[in-house]
């Protein structure tokens, strides 16, 4: 799942191509954690910035490349081998804190998802640009219910696009400073709303013609969706935000 655009790559045919030419594939799944397993649908590697859903906490810079034993063998050869090079043997402590949070992160990533759904479906309701691939008009709904584990949903993050980054940093500070819905950070996976506004932010580094060709509008809100406090307290928290956003500007 793409970084902001939620775009789905298609794992078994992307990977049925790469292998009639010899080619591995490499799958990013940080967006999605246990919501898609790339390697059961024929992903030759699995990478994951951990420091994301799978810690859950926003407290812990990890990561991880999961493969057959032959490719982690040779990237921690040591003499040539990445890891070894570039020294990302994880501090023990970290590890055993990762331990303790992964036999949770299943339940986590449900609850992610099924406010992410809720959020979606009632912000398209009033109206708002939604981008979001549990919502049947997302470009590849059906492609992504054909790859998903059972009962997880569509992943913990929306977008919502508000046209301009002016609107865009005028809904985020009502969401923090006024109601309380989430906080600003380019980080996602936590057990908070985190909202960042893509283009000014993560894909910055990209031009505005790439940003463009990439379909990241300057108005892209990127919402990684929390699940502190109860759903209904957070949506009325939204909907107060969005209210007062219309307020000022009238
Ligand atoms: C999809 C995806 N992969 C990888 C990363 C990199 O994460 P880290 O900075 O923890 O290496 C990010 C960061 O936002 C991401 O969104």
């Amino acid at each position: 799942m793409s970084n902001p655009t939620l775009h789905v790559a298609d794992i078994p045919t992307l990977s049925s191509m790469a292998h009639h030419k010899g080619v591995k594939v490499v799958v990013d799944n940080t967006f999605a954690p246990m919501v898609l397993s790339p390697a059961r649908l024929g992903a030759d590697v699995v990478v994951h910035s951990v420091s994301k859903f799978i810690s859950g906490g926003a407290d812990i810079i990890a990561g991880a490349v999961c493969g057959p034993s032959s490719l982690i063998n040779s990237m921690m050869d040591l003499h040539q081998g990445p890891l070894m090079i570039l020294g990302p043997t994880m501090n023990a402590k970290v590890a055993f804190e990762l331990s303790e949070r992964i036999p949770h992160l299943s339940l986590r990533m449900k609850e992610h998802c099924h406010r992410a759904m809720v959020f979606a479906t009632r912000m398209k309701k009033l109206g708002l640009k939604v981008i979001y691939p549990g919502l049947e008009e997302h470009p590849q709904h059906a492609l992504l219910k054909s790859m998903a584990n059972k009962d997880y949903g569509f992943g913990g993050i929306l977008c919502l696009d508000m046209g301009t980054e002016e609107r865009a940093n005028r809904l985020m500070h009502h969401l923090q400073n006024c109601t309380q819905f989430g906080l600003m950070a380019v980080s996602l996976g936590y057990y908070e709303t985190l909202m960042s506004c893509s283009g000014s932010s993560t894909s910055s580094e990209m031009n505005a013609e790439e940003r463009e060709l990439a379909g990241i509008s300057p108005g892209l809100v990127r919402m990684s969706i929390g699940y502190s406090g109860t759903l209904e307290q957070r949506w009325s928290q939204f909907e107060k935000a969005l209210a007062r956003m219309h307020q000022t500007t009238n």
